[in-house]
């Protein structure tokens, strides 16, 4: 069944032919990757809570059912019963690997469990901890600009967007530079699992690939046991509250979860900040005459390209969300996309306005399972962006990139050649 809607999902010319009937949510047709947002829009004007028949799940893009979503224990990312996710569950009983990491990370997990995992890492992934990597990201920008300088060309997606979050989440870590490449692989196989209908070989690849890191991870904790380093894998291993500390079982899981969430949104972020000034000239001028709109132009850039589009939550207990009677077992999808150009929350909405202050876009969720990544995110943004328009400030470029990833739920530039003026 899986495999059936992978191979349609793969082929744009059936796509075209299922949007016909699919309903207004249809995220993997080939004119929603290229613009999603038409589509965002109608589902929000259509109603508040959309049925969407191909899933038979529902789906909203509003922010206020968006934000009832993630804040209401009514709706829970423990998921284990939804049918589908059920099944997908049963399929990896065979891999005790990507069992765990289905069981144990942060966003599969909800309730006293999940405050208490969250408290553990909290304690080590601080904000001191990223605020002292500044200077070291600064560093890697400037390294990775001057290589493009060197060559005289530079694709922002492939020389700066994809190899500074990856350099960044391994130092962080505390993964030898070796291994680089082959992390770095690994999320990309691994995120395939957020969208596994967009995927070509099915649920293999991130099997594989949660299997090898898991490995890798297990074998990394030891070393560190033995001998601590100033890192976040030892400082994992040394958190404790009240007398508890985390599991083999969870450490491995959350090592998976950081390595593959630090790479895949925050490249996507960056290549998606260089589209939008290429897009619009008038903001990226007044951006380039005021360096002190950075931290806002970055909050507007998650808001209008937000590189995580859309998150679920499965109903745990009978509730009613826009007028619909929910009950366990069924999944909502809650478009963070469309909520972050809710004309009830943001003037103007489609407008980008790199001076925007206001109301908070939800590109990092909200709540408990608030991103435990989005200062470094920001930041890394932020030096990269700011790098960029300092050292090549004419560079110049196509409005738009040559191709969209293919998957429903995260959005970023697949390449993004400019010239550097
Ligand atoms: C632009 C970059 C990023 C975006 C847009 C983003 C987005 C998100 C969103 C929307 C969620 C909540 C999902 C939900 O509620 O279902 C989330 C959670 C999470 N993010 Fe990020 N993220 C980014 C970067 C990062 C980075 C750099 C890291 C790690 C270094 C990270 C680690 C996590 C973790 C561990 C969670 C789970 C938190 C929990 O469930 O308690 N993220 N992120």
């Amino acid at each position: 069944m899986l495999r059936t809607l992978q191979r349609l999902v793969a082929s744009d010319r059936w796509m075209r032919a299922v949007g016909l009937v699919a309903g207004p949510f249809h995220p993997w047709h080939p004119d929603v990757r290229r613009d999603p947002y038409p589509t965002w829009n109608r589902l929000r004007e259509t109603a508040p809570l959309v049925r969407v028949r191909l899933l038979g799940a529902w789906a909203t893009a509003r922010y206020d059912e968006v934000e009832r979503i993630l804040r209401d224990p009514c709706f829970s990312t423990d998921r284990s019963g939804v049918p589908m996710v059920a099944a997908m569950r049963r399929a990896t009983e065979g891999s005790p690997d990507l069992l765990n990491l289905f069981d144990q990370n942060l966003l599969m997990i909800d309730g006293a469990r999940h405050a208490r995992l969250r408290g553990l890492v909290a304690k080590a992934f601080t904000p001191r901890r990223v605020a002292a990597l500044r200077d070291r990201i600064e560093a890697i920008v400037d390294e990775l600009l001057d290589r493009a300088a060197q060559r005289g060309a530079l694709d922002v997606v492939r020389d700066l967007a994809r190899p500074l979050p990856g350099i960044v989440i391994g130092e962080l870590l505390g993964t030898p530079p070796r291994d680089r490449d082959t992390l770095t692989r690994w999320s990309e196989e691994l995120v395939e699992l957020l969208d596994p209908l967009s995927g070509h070989e099915g649920i293999e690849p991130p099997r594989r690939a949660t299997v090898a890191a898991a490995a890798y991870f297990r074998a990394l904790l030891a070393e560190r046991r033995a001998a601590p380093r100033d890192d976040l894998l030892s400082a994992m291993l040394a958190a404790e509250e009240n007398g508890e500390s985390l599991s083999e079982g969870e450490l491995v899981a959350l090592c998976t979860l950081v390595l593959a969430a630090g790479h895949e949104t925050t490249v996507n972020l960056i290549g998606n900040a260089v589209v939008l000034l290429l897009r619009h000239p008038a903001e990226r001028k007044r951006l380039q005459d005021d360096p002190a709109l950075l931290p806002s132009a970055v909050e507007e850039c998650l808001r209008v390209e937000p590189p995580v589009q859309m998150t679920d939550r499965a109903v745990v207990a009978p509730c009613e969300l826009g007028g619909i009677a929910l009950r366990p077992g069924q999944i909502v999808a809650a478009l963070i996309a469309g909520a972050n150009r809710d004309p009830k929350h943001f003037p103007d909405p489609d407008r980008f306005d790199v001076g925007r202050s206001g109301e908070r876009h939800l590109s990092f969720g909200l709540g408990s399972h608030f991103c435990l990544g989005a200062a470094l995110a920001r930041l890394e943004t932020q030096l990269a962006l700011g790098g960029l328009l300092r050292r090549f400030p004419d560079f110049s470029g196509a409005p738009e990139p040559p191709d969209w990833r293919r998957s429903a739920v995260l959005r970023g530039p697949t390449a993004l050649p400019i010239a550097l003026g």
